[in-house]
């Protein structure tokens, strides 16, 4: 257990944008920090983080908290985890309380995972560079790839000595269990024989790390060329490490993906590097398994924009193809570059130099449909029925893009590169659209384990974020609940008569003169959730305890604390007309008191016009004529009212 000191102190220091900023590529727009949400699948940002509430809210979604709760959702960490993570990060030392064996031990096995992992990655790095063995075989391997020292180091390369067992020995010696050993896959236990070895022996080593910067796994690849064994061996999955939900490179690379709005994805580790060497930063390969969703995800945190880089033989190409399908299915903009039969990214680097890479890839970029349109036309020659499949096959992929505009400028582009009509083009499209439609809604009528994109068709009608949608309430009373939400404890100074009507000056915290205000007049909020809220302000000022809005970050009653949160993330923005012609338009904060008398006169307003319109159905179903005679007068005092209202707003706003 870590003690409440420390936690405050953990609290206090960590900032909500900085630490997000870490896993989602965030632009401030005003007060807040906007961008695409890391939760639910978008193109256009609806995530926003208030670095002054220290809250996130998406829109889209619905997901929503602090920062303890982004890095749970996020990382996957338990409590004591992310707050761990967050101490690491700000340099503030833990002090743990003590804890029983059965919760140490709990909360420590995937802690054991990463150190172990940890441990590995720096004895592997180690040995590279101190040890005999590791720099005249590990060294002078990476060397001979033309891979600097300094480049070996920000990619934290190493060498595992070819012995059965010198790694695990080294483990064990320092206290790290079979179990774990085992878990991490670093050894192999051979249950028939009882024997175990290093799963890695002989072999460079390249460290997986999450998008933080934590060692997950391991890519080893074999220094002869003789030997019958696979080129690489992998970390076998585990607690910690996902090869799906992993990209290789991206932690190097995620800001200069994010600074170049482009993703550059190649095939191996090595390429990977080099591409880094040489100055292109924002690469990723895909860790030996071919392209996941949850991959293609990870990069559109970053950018929606990929190019794919792969070789000219028939295998890169076919790989190319199968990638392309995904992301556009993924509604990435996907463009492409070959390289000439027999190179890759690497290999050409190293054959060519830096320049002569960048130069390539800014000059041999293609559109998609152009690559595959020409790399399979060359294999159709002059057969027409192949060249059907062809033109069939093409638009196919086309119809995966999600953009109209995108679509149809492929298939124009298509139309000419195979001279055929675009009407035959855009009829096939429509078809295939359509088939597409009926997979997603049968795929749909499944029960769905994350929310979709909101796309027209027949997949979006329902909200992902809770099952009994409420309508959201009258801007009125919203805008109230927001005042409270937002400013409980702002001082207000009032001007109030005293006993002989003489003005005296008083300040009253924000919510305690609305909640005293609507209790005067016996007031209620007919939005279910805008009463909750507002219930739980006017019951601490019942029981004289000061109200703390930040409660509802961490309440236990989902669409409770979603509403409340996205009360409290102030989307309030100035329109871009405005801001061009400098009109100058207040904040909230600027002129409080003005807000909260023109919100609550807002409120009684909508109030008497909700009684009003019951009055009045009430009067047209109305049986005999003393109720009759008594709905009158009270409809007679709901429009005196309403016109006092009215005229103290008028007041108010002018
Ligand atoms: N790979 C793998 N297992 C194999 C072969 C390949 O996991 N048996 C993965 C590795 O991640 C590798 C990628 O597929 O980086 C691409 O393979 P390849 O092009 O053969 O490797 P390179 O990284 O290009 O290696 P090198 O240039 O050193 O031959
Ligand atoms: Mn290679």
């Amino acid at each position: 257990m870590i003690d409440q000191e420390t936690i405050q102190r953990i609290m206090d220091a960590a900032r909500i944008e900085d630490v997000i900023g870490d896993f989602v590529s965030l632009k401030k727009r005003g007060a807040n920090h906007i961008g695409c949400c890391p939760f639910h699948n978008e193109k256009t940002p609806s995530f926003y983080v208030s670095p002054s509430k220290g809250i996130f809210k998406c829109f889209g979604c619905g997901e929503a908290g602090d920062v303890v709760a982004f890095l749970k959702k996020h990382e996957h960490f338990t409590y004591p985890e992310a707050l761990l993570y967050l101490a690491k990060k700000y340099n503030i030392e833990v002090r743990e309380e003590e804890q029983t064996e059965e919760q140490r031990e709990r909360q420590n096995e995937r802690d054991a995972l990463f150190h172990l992992s940890e441990f590995a990655q720096k004895y592997f790095a180690d040995l590279l560079y101190n040890d005999e063995m590791g720099r005249a075989v590990g060294l002078s391997y990476f060397h001979s790839r033309g891979l600097s020292d300094e480049i070996i180091r920000r990619f934290g390369l190493g060498y595992c000595l070819d012995e059965w067992t010198n790694f695990t020995d080294h483990a064990r010696r320092n206290g790290y269990s079979d179990a774990v050993l085992d878990k991490t896959g670093l050894t192999i236990f051979k249950e028939d024989t009882g024997k175990s070895y290093d799963r890695f022996r002989g072999r460079v080593m390249f460290p997986i790390y999450s998008i933080s910067g934590r060692v997950l796994g391991f890519s080893g690849r074999i220094l002869s060329s003789e030997k019958q064994a696979a080129k690489y061996v992998n970390s076998p999955d585990s607690d910690i490490y996902n090869k799906s939900r992993t990209l290789y490179g991206l932690f190097q690379a995620r800001t200069a993906i994010s600074k170049a709005n482009k993703c550059y994805l190649v095939e191996g580790n090595i390429d990977v590097i080099s591409m880094h060497q040489s100055g292109v930063e924002n690469t990723v390969a895909s860790c030996g398994t071919s392209l996941t969703v949850e991959q293609i995800r990870l990069i559109k945190r970053y950018t929606p924009n990929v190019t794919v880089l792969y070789d000219g033989d028939s295998a890169g190409i076919k790989a190319a193809l199968r990638a392309v399908d995904l992301l556009f299915t993924e509604g990435m903009h996907v463009r492409v570059v070959l390289f000439p039969d027999g190179d890759d990214p690497d290999s050409y680097a190293q054959r060519h130099g830096s320049a002569a890479l960048q130069d390539y890839l800014a000059h041999h970029e293609d559109n998609f449909v152009m690559f595959k349109t020409r790399v399979l036309l060359d294999s159709v020659g002059n057969d027409p029925i192949r060249k059907a499949e062809l033109v069939k096959e093409t638009v196919q992929t086309i119809a995966l893009v999600p953009d109209l505009l995108e679509r149809t400028e492929y298939i124009a582009q298509c139309a000419s590169l195979l001279s055929v009509p675009e009407e035959a083009l855009a009829s096939e499209l429509s078809k295939a659209i359509n088939r597409n439609r009926q997979r997603a809604y049968e795929a749909d009528s499944q029960p769905q384990p994350s929310p979709q994109p909101a796309e027209p068709g027949p997949t979006s009608d329902t909200s992902p974020t809770s099952p009994t949608v409420l309508p959201p309430p009258d801007p009125r009373e919203a805008h109230l609940v927001k005042l409270l939400l937002n400013y409980a404890n702002q001082p207000i100074d009032v001007t109030l008569p005293d006993d002989n009507g003489a003005p005296q000056h008083y300040t009253y915290p924000l919510y305690e003169l609305i909640v005293g205000d609507l209790q005067a007049d016996d007031l209620s909020f007919s939005h279910p959730l805008c009463q909750q809220v507002y219930s739980y302000f006017a019951s601490a000022l019942d029981r004289g305890e000061p109200a703390d809005p930040t409660h509802f970050i961490t309440a236990d009653d989902e669409p409770l604390r979603q509403f409340a949160i996205s009360l409290m993330v102030d989307t309030y923005r100035v329109s871009d007309t405005w801001r061009k012609k400098q009109i100058f338009v207040p904040k909230p904060e600027d002129n409080l008191k003005t807000d909260v008398s023109e919100a609550l006169l807002s409120f009684k307003l909508k109030y008497l016009d909700d009684r009003i319109a019951a009055n009045a159905l009430e009067l047209r179903q109305a049986q005999g004529d003393d109720r009759t005679l008594a709905l009158l007068q009270e409809k007679k005092q709901l429009i005196d009212l309403r016109r006092q209202i009215g005229i103290a707003l008028h007041r108010v706003i002018s």
